[in-house]
């Protein structure tokens, strides 16, 4: 189909001869529409693409291209060049095939669930929130034009490579309803952090809904809310970090483009608002400041994603309407769900604007079942897990090649992930981008990498691989188990001890090695390698290496009475910079004091746990007690090796420091699984390091009772 917003106006537009005036953000024409085409006095009618043209606020402005001056005048101008060279990707549009592999799809539901229940037991900050002091300086003019603020004009690949890599300030302004309400918050100081451990972006996710003074037709942004939006801003360019802002959950709450019973005008009209009074108010910032489109928008069809298509164009006119810097401001849109494959399959370049830089934005959290640790999946990082995501990349790459492209969000968060592997991931998964030109930015709830509250990172390893990654350097990474069909699986990221076992010489090994570590530091600073405690040689085979912790040092961590947990944690430091950490872990099984409990039907069930090694599960293997004992989890998983096999998906399990959780939904899906004749479900806890979960094992069970 050709997308000409000329050729495809037909006279049916003209020749509705309506009296009555469309209100501000009223649809105003487009194929199909029968109500007025005229606006109210302060409003231009403004086409987006066939099927929309909206009143939008401000007088006819002069345009340099034909798509954006008014509709009276549009259909009587000649076809432009901008005009017929949309749509040159017209033959993806009628693709029905999807893939197989759903990773990013069926993740990006997942990571909200998850991410409401992590943060469910998360306590309300009391930290007080600075908004900007210096309003009075702001431009807030309504015609355009900035009498303050400096714009270099920057292309969308120069600007996507300059923004690599980034970090999320996740579960903050896009908590609902309020900044705080997830536990987190974001500080200058915490900027401060981003910015000195190499991180060049931040992506501010934004919710807007809960900051409204109104409902439409205006939808009034509360300017408190946008003064606090626009400090952050503010101190974040003022850092020289590239700052992107977006539309967030408002996705689901107002632009589910699949919604049963989605009003499309309501929602067009809705979407123009709001990002006219962000773009107005953000209109004078630097080029190192970008708007997103929208987060992770739902829709599973190729309606839906015309919707999004058509908000892509809204986007992208209420910004330039907006004025400023705006129409030189990089612009990054995206597809349904940001998965990769709808967006290969849907997405539509935008024809209007041809002078504004615009890119590309995924999400990517796959294989789903080891990012988010589903089926037992705990073991990551074959020739094949790797190939498997390159697959995605390269046909990415193969639809949108001229494209510039950033993957807004991914992570292998340690709450989640076996530490080892999820390094792995981290190395992995940057170098693909880098191979395949993709800028990237780290998820972060406040939970998984920068603590805000303390201004620290929970896991310095992780950000150390991932900076040397972008650099493209090689880095040192400790040895984990590869073989899915293994019965135990060790990691060196940790040397583990168990209680009453004799103390003896321990060793960890490591891949990519080229040359010994230059220290193993202690905690408080001491150099084990300097004092003979710990030995390194080299490994059997070329690139690896073995450390050994000596027993003179262990005896020095581990008497009769210590109690379990991790006893301290090594920093090693290797050649090329990269920092790996290895926790000594003295455990054993852990403790519930009552392992049997009744079903119960509502809320979460939270279980005291007396952890007593590393404090969280690894996995949850569970089985009624009927004849067949059938799987509480999926049958299907009788196929998946030892350690997977009657695993369950996490979001019916969970932990917190305290507490093993069986989530509302996970017994509820017990009930309903629950087969003629059985009389409780045994859950099996395993935690690391995994031995399986046959009495003597590092697990322990709890009983439901039905
Ligand atoms: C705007 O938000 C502030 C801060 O939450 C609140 O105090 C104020 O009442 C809001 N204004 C309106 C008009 O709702
Ligand atoms: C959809 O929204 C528009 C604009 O707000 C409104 O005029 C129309 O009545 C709505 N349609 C339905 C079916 O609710
Ligand atoms: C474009 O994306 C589609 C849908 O995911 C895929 O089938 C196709 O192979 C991709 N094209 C190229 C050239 O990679
Ligand atoms: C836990 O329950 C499973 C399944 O019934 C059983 O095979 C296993 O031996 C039990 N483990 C422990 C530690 O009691």
């Amino acid at each position: 189909m050709r997308f000409d917003l000329v050729q495809l106006w037909p006279l049916a537009i003209l020749s509705q001869l309506v009296c009555s005036q469309q209100i501000l953000w009223g649809q105003c024409g487009g194929i199909g529409y029968t109500g007025s085409t005229r606006c109210v006095a302060t409003a231009t009618c403004t086409s987006y693409n066939p099927y929309y043209y909206q009143c939008i606020p401000g007088p006819t402005q002069k345009s340099t291209t034909s798509s954006t001056t008014p509709i009276r005048t549009t259909t009587s101008s000649k076809t432009t060049s901008t005009t017929t060279k949309a749509m040159t990707t017209s033959s993806t549009t009628t693709k029905t095939t999807t893939r197989t592999t759903t990773s990013s799809s069926s993740s990006s539901t997942t990571k909200l669930t998850s991410a409401s229940s992590t943060t469910s037991t998360k306590t309300s900050s009391t930290t007080s929130i600075k908004t900007s002091s210096t309003t009075s300086t702001k431009t807030s003019s309504t015609t355009g034009i900035c009498a303050t603020g400096t714009f270099t004009p920057v292309s969308a690949s120069a600007a996507f490579a300059s923004l690599m890599p980034g970090l999320n300030i996740g579960n903050t302004f896009d908590a609902i309803p309020d900044e705080t309400s997830w536990g987190n918050t974001v500080t200058p100081a915490n900027l401060d952090t981003i910015k000195s451990r190499g991180f060049k972006s931040i992506r501010l996710p934004v919710t807007w809904e809960y900051h409204l003074i109104s409902q439409g037709p205006s939808w009034t942004i509360n300017s408190t809310w946008l003064d606090r939006v626009e400090y952050i801003v503010d101190e974040s360019l003022k850092r020289g970090l590239w700052t992107i802002v977006n539309i967030h959950h408002d996705s689901w709450i107002s632009f589910d483009t699949g919604a049963a019973n989605a009003n499309y005008t309501l929602m067009n009209e809705k979407f123009s608002a709001l990002w006219s009074q962000i773009g107005d108010r953000f209109k004078c910032k630097g080029e190192r400041l970008l708007f997103e489109a929208i987060n992770e928008p739902g829709g599973e069809t190729q309606a839906h994603a015309q919707q999004l298509n058509t908000m892509m164009g809204l986007f992208m006119t209420s910004v330039n309407k907006a004025g400023g810097f705006n129409p030189k401001r990089v612009l990054v849109l995206n597809g349904l769900g940001m998965s990769m494959d709808k967006t290969e399959i849907w997405f539509q370049r935008p024809s209007i604007y041809p002078d504004q830089p615009w890119g590309l934005t995924f999400h990517y959290y796959g294989p789903y079942d080891f990012i988010f640790g589903a089926w037992g999946k705990t073991i990551w990082g074959t020739e094949d897990d790797k190939a498997a995501i390159e697959a995605e990349f390269k046909m990415w790459k193969g639809n949108f090649t001229d494209i510039p492209t950033f993957v807004g969000e991914w992570n292998a968060s340690p709450k989640n992930v076996e530490r080892a592997a999820g390094w792995r991931y981290y190395d992995a998964f940057t170098k693909l981008c880098n191979k395949y030109g993709f800028s990237h930015i780290i998820w972060d709830a406040g939970n998984d990498n920068l603590n805000r509250i303390t201004n620290t990172w929970f896991e310095p390893a992780s950000q150390s691989i991932l900076m040397n990654a972008v650099a493209g350097n090689t880095n040192v990474l400790a040895d984990s188990t590869l073989d899915g069909g293994a019965t135990t699986q060790f990691s060196s990221a940790y040397i583990f001890h168990k209680v009453g076992d004799a103390v003896t010489d321990k060793t960890a090994t490591y891949i990519n090695t080229n040359g010994a570590p230059i220290s193993v530091k202690t905690s408080t600073g001491v150099d084990l390698l300097a004092s003979g405690q710990v030995g390194y040689s080299a490994g059997s085979t070329p690139s690896t290496g073995v450390l050994t912790v000596k027993q003179s040092y262990f005896a020095t961590l581990i008497g009769s009475n210590t109690a379990p947990g991790v006893l301290e944690t090594l920093n090693i430091a290797w050649g090329a910079g990269e920092e790996l950490t290895l926790k000594i872990v003295l455990y054993k099984a852990p403790t519930v004091s009552n392992p049997t409990i009744p079903m119960q039907t509502s809320g979460d069930l939270h279980i005291p746990v007396q952890y007593a090694g590393l404090p969280f599960p690894a996995a949850v293997y569970g089985e009624y007690d009927d004849a067949a004992r059938t799987y509480v989890s999926d049958d299907w998983t009788v196929w998946l090796g030892p350690l997977q096999k009657g695993r369950w998906v996490s979001g019916n399990w969970g932990y917190d420091s305290s507490s093993l959780i069986l989530s509302e939904s996970g017994l509820s899906n017990i009930r309903a699984k629950a087969p003629a004749g059985s009389t409780k479900a045994i859950l099996a806890w395993e935690f690391f390091p995994r031995d399986g979960f046959a009495v003597g094992s590092n697990a322990l069970n709890i009983t439901i009772t039905l």
